[in-house]
């Protein structure tokens, strides 16, 4: 495995494998890699004759009150994790590298980066979307893999890569959870034991929506009770529970077949997000 700090050296690799004609797979991170991580990079290794990870804690997409700076950096982890999952080349740029004294251009995807987690983090996705353009350009992937636990961060990215043209496939791989249920992330690391434990009924709570939704329950019921279920949480609050289309994230009506059921949560000073995909 080879590490590539400089963008323009990675674009200069990936120029060259792209004339070779081989297949490119790109696994953008934040580090802490985690069992979800390793899923993304293992369908990529299985996709594409090169895989690229790219580990980098995007100072754009925090807001000023969030935790960019509390954010985990295991690198020497994350450099084992690669090297263990057949990653040929992790590319880890710095803020000076990727964006330069002076950056002044930046990609939004306009009114589904406003609702769900864009209201209480407004510049959140544009920060998403920008970074990613950088990554897609400069890796030059054919497919880029991303955990559908950030769902809307999913299809934000799908829109971009269909308004822009850009001809990367965008490939949304499973929730990976614990067997409590709790989905993966990095930030689970700030769970202390207890609100951790605590933290598993949510995907409980989702289960029952889902279950629900297939008995054939109103939208507004599925919502009331999921509502209910979050609050019996100790120590719980509740960001948004959403019902939404889940192809365009518009509110979701009787007819969709796929309906998003997606919340943000705080477990005591934690904020969670899962969802569950419900289909007719
Ligand atoms: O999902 C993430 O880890 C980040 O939002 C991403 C896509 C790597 C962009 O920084």
């Amino acid at each position: 495995m080879k590490i590539v700090k400089s963008p323009q050296e990675l674009q200069k690799i990936c120029l060259s494998l792209v004339r070779k004609n081989k297949s490119i797979g790109l696994v953008p991170t934040m580090g802490a890699l985690h069992a979800g991580h390793i899923s993304l990079i293992k369908k990529s290794v299985s996709q594409n004759d090169v895989t690229v990870v790219s580990v980098y804690v995007n100072p754009i997409q925090f807001g000023p009150d969030e935790d960019y700076n509390k954010y985990p950096r295991p690198i020497e982890n994350d450099i084992k994790i690669c090297k263990e999952n057949k990653v040929d080349f992790l590319f880890l740029p710095t803020n000076e590298t990727l964006y330069g004294k002076k950056f002044l251009t930046y990609v939004a995807t306009e009114e589904i980066s406003k609702i769900m987690c864009g209201v209480t983090r407004p510049i959140h996705f544009r920060g998403v979307t920008t970074v990613v353009s950088k990554l897609l350009n400069i890796s030059l992937a054919d497919r880029a893999y991303f955990g559908l636990k950030d769902y809307q961060q999913y299809i934000i990215i799908k829109k971009m890569v269909e308004d822009l043209n850009i001809r990367t496939k965008i490939i949304g791989c499973p929730i990976v959870r614990e067997k409590t249920g709790i989905a993966l992330s990095s930030r689970n690391t700030y769970l202390k034991p207890e609100a951790k434990s605590e933290a598993n009924g949510i995907y409980a709570a989702l289960c029952k929506a889902k279950k629900e939704f297939s008995d054939g329950k109103t939208l507004s019921a599925i919502k009331k009770n999921l509502e209910k279920n979050i609050l019996k949480i100790n120590d719980s609050k509740i960001d948004y529970v959403e019902l939404r289309n889940a192809d365009t994230l518009e509110p979701a009506t009787k007819d969709d077949k796929k309906v998003l059921v997606a919340v943000a949560v705080k477990v005591g000073n934690v904020r969670l997000i899962d969802n569950t995909v419900c289909s007719k």
